[in-house]
C-alpha cells in the first residue's frame, strides 16, 4: 500500500526520501510526491507514475533541502492522477500532509469544511486531514495534529510539516505502521524500517495514536494522552542486501530461489529431530490453551489464507484437533462464535494487513486468545497479539508472496508437530516426519532444479487466457495458491479447485485452449486424479501434471510433468507449490509483465 519517508538532518533530505521512496515502491506505486522545507518556502513536487520520473523531475531543480516528506500512492479515494498524488497541502499552502490508510468519515468532514467555504483541489481524503489541522493550527503543529484528529475516524500513518515551523516534521499513526529512526545528527520517519535501512538501524515503533516530533536535534514521542513517552530503540538485524535483487532478474525470482534457505531458518532450533517433534519458544506456554481450547481459529488474507488451509487440514488430520479458517475480511462481520474459550491465529507476511488487525480486534473483544504468525518482526500484528511465532523469511519484496507462504506452513507444520505428539502420535510418526522436515531444504532445491523445463513449458502457455488448476486434500489449498499466483502477476484468470469438483462445473470450460495444471502426487487419490485427468484429455484440454519422481504413468497421458520427489502428505503442499510458483514467475515475463509490482496489487495491504 501506500508508502511513507520523512527526513530531517543536517544533510540534503531529497536524496534520502527518493531513495526511500523507491525501496518502499514495491508497496504501491500508482504516483509518487514529495514536499521540501526551505527556511521560507515550502516545494512539493508530484508525478503520476514511478519514483525514478519523480527523481529526474527534482534532478533538473538540482533542489536541495534539509527537511522533506515523501510518497508513493496506492489510489483508493480518487484515481491515480496529479491532483490525487501525495503529499497534500492545505488551502494555503502551508501544511503539507503524506497518509497511508483511509479516513472513513472523510466525506462529512469535507462535507462541513466545504460548507464553510474551503476549497479542495484532489478527490482524497488526506486532503482533509491537511484541511483540519490548518484550521486547527496556532503555532504548534502537534497540538493542531492533536485537534485535528480526534475528527477523524478511520486508519492512518501521517507525516506533516507545517511552513511557520520549518525544522519541524510530526508523524503518527492509527492502525497504519510507521516508525522513526535516529541517526547521526539525522532522523527519519518510515512506514517500512526498509525505506531507511541504509542510513540507520536504529528503530523506533510508534504505537497507535502516539505522536512523533523529528527536529534536527532529536525526537521525542507523546502518548495518546499527550505525557512524553521514553521509547525503547530497537536494532534491526537485517542487511540491506537481504532487500536487494542479488543478481537475479527480479525479488520474486530470488524469493523462489531463497526458498531452501527460508524453510531451514523457519525449522532452525525448533525441529526436534531427535526426539520427533518440535519447540516454538514464542508459543510454548500457550501450547496447553491451543490443546484445551473449545474452539481454534486461523484468520488471514491472501497467500496467508491459504497457509491456513493448509495449517486447518493438518491440525485435524494429524493431531485430531478441529480448526476453522476464516477470511480475516469476513470474521469480523460474521458474528464467529469466539469466546475466551477459543484459540485465534492470525497468519501474516507483512503484520500490517488491516483486515487482519480488525479480525484480531474483533477476537480479542470477544476474549478469545489471539496468537500470531508473521515475518515483519515488530509489526502491528506481532505487537497485537499476546504471543506468537516469526517465520524468520526476512524481507519478501515481490508482491506475489512466495518465501513467506512455504515459511508459515513450515511453521504450521512444526506446531502440528507438537500437537500431534502431544495428542498421542507415536515417537516413531514424529521421527518420520521429523526426517522428512529436515530434508525439506535439499528436496525444494531439487525441485528448483526444474526451473529451466518450467521456463520452457510457459513459453506454451503465456498466451492462454484461464487455467484451471486441480488438487485433492492438502494439495487442493496449493492448488488455490497456484492460481493465485498466476493471476496476481501475469493476469490470465485462473480458478483453483478440488479435482473432483471439476464434474461439477468447471468441466463445461474444457477445450484445447484450456490449460489444467493438475497435481497428483502419488498418495491415496492419485487414481482418482489421474482419472480426472484422462476426463481432461477426453476433451481435448492441456495438461501440465505435477507428480511423484519416477512416475512413468502420468506421462502417458499428461501433455508435460513436472516432478517433485516423493513426500508425506505433511511436507507435499511445500514442495508441491515450487513449480506452481515457477510457472506462474516464467508466464508473466514471458507475456511481459512487472512480475515484482503487478498492477493494482500492494504488497502490504492496510486498507479495509
Ligand atoms: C496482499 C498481498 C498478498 C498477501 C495478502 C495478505 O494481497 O499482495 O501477497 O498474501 O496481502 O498479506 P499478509 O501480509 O497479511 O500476509
Amino acid at each position: 500500500m501506500c508508502g511513507i519517508v520523512g527526513y530531517i538532518g543536517k544533510n540534503n533530505a531529497v536524496p534520502v526520501v527518493i531513495q526511500g521512496l523507491q525501496r518502499l515502491e514495491y508497496r504501491g506505486y500508482d504516483s509518487c510526491g514529495i514536499a521540501m522545507m526551505h527556511p521560507e518556502i515550502m516545494n512539493l513536487e508530484k508525478v503520476t507514475g514511478k519514483v525514478s520520473e519523480l527523481q529526474s523531475q527534482l534532478a533538473q531543480q538540482k533542489t536541495s533541502s534539509p527537511v522533506a516528506i515523501g510518497h508513493t500512492r496506492w489510489a483508493t479515494h480518487g484515481p491515480p492522477t496529479f491532483q490525487n498524488a501525495h503529499p497534500h497541502t492545505s488551502q494555503d499552502g502551508k501544511v503539507a500532509v503524506v497518509h497511508n490508510g483511509i479516513i472513513e468519515n472523510y466525506k462529512s468532514l469535507k462535507d462541513g469544511l466545504e460548507s464553510s467555504g474551503y476549497v479542495f483541489s484532489s478527490e482524497t481524503d488526506t486532503e482533509v486531514i491537511a484541511a483540519l489541522i490548518s484550521k486547527a493550527y496556532h503555532g504548534n503543529l502537534e497540538e493542531a495534529v492533536r485537534e485535528a484528529l480526534s475528527h477523524v475516524v478511520g486508519a492512518y500513518g501521517l507525516a506533516i510539516i507545517h511552513q511557520d515551523e520549518p525544522e519541524k516534521i510530526v508523524c503518527t499513526r492509527k492502525g497504519a505502521p510507521l516508525i522513526m529512526a535516529v541517526g547521526d545528527d539525522e532522523f527519519f520517519v518510515a512506514s517500512d524500517v526498509a525505506a531507511i535501512l541504509h542510513y540507520s538501524k536504529d528503530v523506533i515503533y510508534l504505537g497507535n495514536e502516539e505522536i512523533g516530533i523529528l527536529t534536527p536535534s532529536g525526537v521525542t514521542t507523546y502518548s495518546e494522552t499527550d505525557e512524553p513517552v521514553d521509547k525503547k530503540i530497537h536494532k534491526i538485524t537485517f542487511n540491506l542486501e537481504e532487500i536487494e535483487k542479488g543478481g537475479y532478474e527480479h525479488f520474486m525470482l530470488k524469493e523462489i530461489f531463497s526458498q531452501p534457505q527460508t524453510i531451514y531458518d523457519a525449522m532452525r532450533g525448533r525441529l526436534q529431530p531427535e526426539t520427533g517433534t518440535a519447540f516454538l519458544g514464542g508459543i510454548d506456554h500457550m501450547i496447553g490453551s491451543l490443546l484445551h481450547a473449545d474452539q481454534r481459529y486461523f484468520t488471514a488474507c491472501g497467500t496467508s489464507w491459504h497457509a491456513g488451509l493448509i495449517g486447518e487440514m493438518m491440525f485435524e488430520q494429524f493431531a485430531r484437533l478441529p480448526c476453522e479458517v476464516e477470511y480475516a475480511s469476513e470474521f469480523r462481520y460474521r458474528e464467529p462464535l469466539v469466546d475466551a474459550k477459543s484459540v485465534v491465529f492470525a497468519i501474516s507476511q507483512s503484520g500490517e494487513t488491516a483486515d487482519t488487525l480488525a479480525a484480531i480486534q474483533e477476537a480479542k473483544n470477544r476474549e478469545a486468545t489471539v496468537l500470531g504468525i508473521c515475518n515483519v518482526v515488530g509489526s502491528s500484528i506481532a505487537r497485537e497479539t499476546e504471543a506468537g511465532v516469526y517465520i524468520h523469511a526476512g524481507p519478501e519484496i515481490g508482491v506475489a508472496s512466495t518465501k513467506a507462504f512455504t515459511s508459515q506452513v513450515t511453521v504450521l507444520s512444526l506446531l502440528t508437530l507438537k500437537l500431534a505428539r502431544l495428542m498421542g502420535m507415536s515417537k516413531e510418526d514424529g521421527l518420520e516426519i521429523s526426517q522428512a522436515m529436515q530434508q525439506l531444504p535439499e528436496n525444494v532445491e531439487w525441485v528448483l532444479k526444474q526451473a529451466d523445463q518450467i521456463a520452457e513449458i510457459a513459453k506454451l502457455y503465456a498466451d492462454a487466457s484461464n487455467f484451471l488448476y486441480l488438487g485433492r486434500g492438502v494439495n487442493f489449498p496449493v492448488a488455490l495458491e497456484g492460481a493465485l499466483k498466476l493471476k496476481e502477476i501475469s493476469y490470465i484468470h485462473a480458478e483453483g479447485y478440488p479435482a473432483a469438483e471439476m464434474k461439477h462445473g468447471p468441466i463445461a470450460l474444457i477445450d484445447k485452449s484450456m490449460p489444467i495444471v493438475a497435481i497428483a502426487p502419488q498418495d491415496r487419490t492419485y487414481d482418482k486424479i489421474l482419472s480426472n485427468i484422462e476426463e481432461v484429455k477426453a476433451r481435448h484440454g492441456r495438461v501440465i501434471a505435477l507428480a511423484t519422481e519416477g512416475d512413468t504413468r502420468i506421462k502417458e497421458i499428461a501433455d508435460h510433468v513436472l516432478y517433485v520427489p516423493p513426500a508425506l502428505s505433511f511436507t507435499a503442499p511445500i514442495l508441491n507449490v515450487i513449480p506452481l510458483q515457477l510457472l506462474s514467475y516464467y508466464v508473466a515475463v514471458e507475456r511481459g509483465c512487472n512480475v515484482d509490482q503487478p498492477r493494482n496489487l500492494a504488497k502490504s495491504v492496510t486498507v479495509e
